[in-house]
């Protein structure tokens, strides 16, 4: 299989993975071969990439994080529990509502626990293949992947796993104290309604500490995840070791997700463009310990990815090395002269250090 930006798509190109509708019922299966109106409607929804079947690549199958009942599974509980403290906040405050919120988090956490600890490669891009999905869930679902794949990386015990990974399906719990005009805005924000979507970290907080079964530590992770290192984030100005270790995760994953997602004012970037811009604020913003223990936990080139080499050659990413996320396993599609070879064959970066990636196919 193949990844292919959608804008790019052709009309007879074969789908290699399902698409779901919002429900999680299969929209398109695997296999159905794209008609032009197919693609418009993809495009519609900002499905920014897809995967394609691809005859170079037939044998290679990619393992989900998670299983897809699972994804539905947690998709469908965010939803019912942000939609019970949106439309009756006071409600959800008392001592069994809240049992309720920290009963079904738990369990959703402990789901994805469950099927993240089986992943023994990289995790790849969590490539966006439900239409008509609500950022605010799909995000919380997502950053809880990657910030519990860290945790678990950095050696958390199972109670500091459980706190983050509730910390991180609600840090933006905040957003629903939000008005909703302003939060989908699609133009500019103005001062004033950026310093009012700021307040979702406060917002979270006062809610969160207010649900007696939601550990502190969790109700920190939607305090403090926009603060940055050298002080300069929100909404106090922290610095350094002032921030609360789940939160300097959470900040790494929090920033990577909404980078690595299309929304309607920019494209999606991929894992390796949006790692270069965490790089860059490694130090000011983020702590480098956790960017470091993130970078070796997603695959920096995912599989499927088109790439091409220093010696010119052009080739698809079939495989990952553990802990080497920059030097993945090529197949070889086109020579250095751009024309495709007779057999493919396969180059592991692992093993021939000489070669490297200079160019990815833009998505
Ligand atoms: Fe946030």
């Amino acid at each position: 299989m193949r990844l292919v930006a959608t804008a790019r798509c052709i009309p007879g190109m074969e789908l290699a993975k399902p698409i779901f509708n919002e429900k999680g019922m299969v929209l398109l299966g695997r296999g159905v071969v794209l008609t032009q109106r197919m693609i418009d409607n993809l495009r519609q929804h900002q499905i920014p990439v897809l995967y394609i079947q691809d005859k170079a690549t037939a044998d290679i199958e990619l393992n989900d994080v998670i299983s897809h009942e699972v994804r539905v599974e947690a998709m469908n509980s965010i939803q019912t529990v942000f939609s019970a403290i949106e439309k009756d906040t006071f409600r959800w405050r008392g001592t069994q509502a809240s049992a309720k919120i920290a009963d079904e988090f738990k369990k959703i956490f402990t789901m994805l626990y469950g099927d993240l600890r089986q992943t023994k490669e990289a995790m790849n891009m969590l490539v966006y293949t439900h239409v008509k999905e609500n950022y605010v869930f799909s995000h919380s679902l997502n950053v809880t992947l990657y910030t519990t794949a860290v945790a678990i990386k950095r050696g958390f015990n199972t109670k500091q796993l459980s706190e983050i990974g509730m910390g991180a399906l609600l840090h933006d719990v905040g957003k629903l104290f939000i008005p909703q005009g302003i939060l989908h805005k699609p133009g500019r924000l103005t001062e004033e309604e950026f310093e009012q979507i700021k307040k979702h970290t406060e917002h979270g907080f006062e809610f969160l500490r207010k649900t007696y079964e939601i550990p502190l530590s969790s109700a920190h992770c939607a305090y403090q995840h926009h603060e940055k290192l050298n002080g300069g984030g929100y909404p106090r100005g922290l610095k350094g070791d002032e921030i609360h270790p789940f939160a300097k995760v959470l900040s790494v994953c929090d920033v990577f997700d909404a980078l690595t997602t299309h929304r309607v004012y920019r494209r999606s970037m991929l894992p390796h463009e949006a790692m270069e811009l965490i790089y860059t604020e490694t130090h000011t913003h983020f702590d480098v310990d956790i960017v470091e223990a993130f970078r070796s936990t997603i695959a920096i080139y995912p599989i499927g990815l088109t790439v091409k080499v220093n010696t010119g050659e052009t080739a698809i990413v079939i495989g990952q090395n553990r802990d080497a996320p920059t030097r993945p396993i090529l197949r070889v599609i086109k020579d250095a002269g751009g024309h495709s070879v007779s057999s493919y064959y396969d180059i592991d970066l692992m093993k021939d250090l000489s070669v490297m990636i200079v160019e990815c196919d833009t998505v």
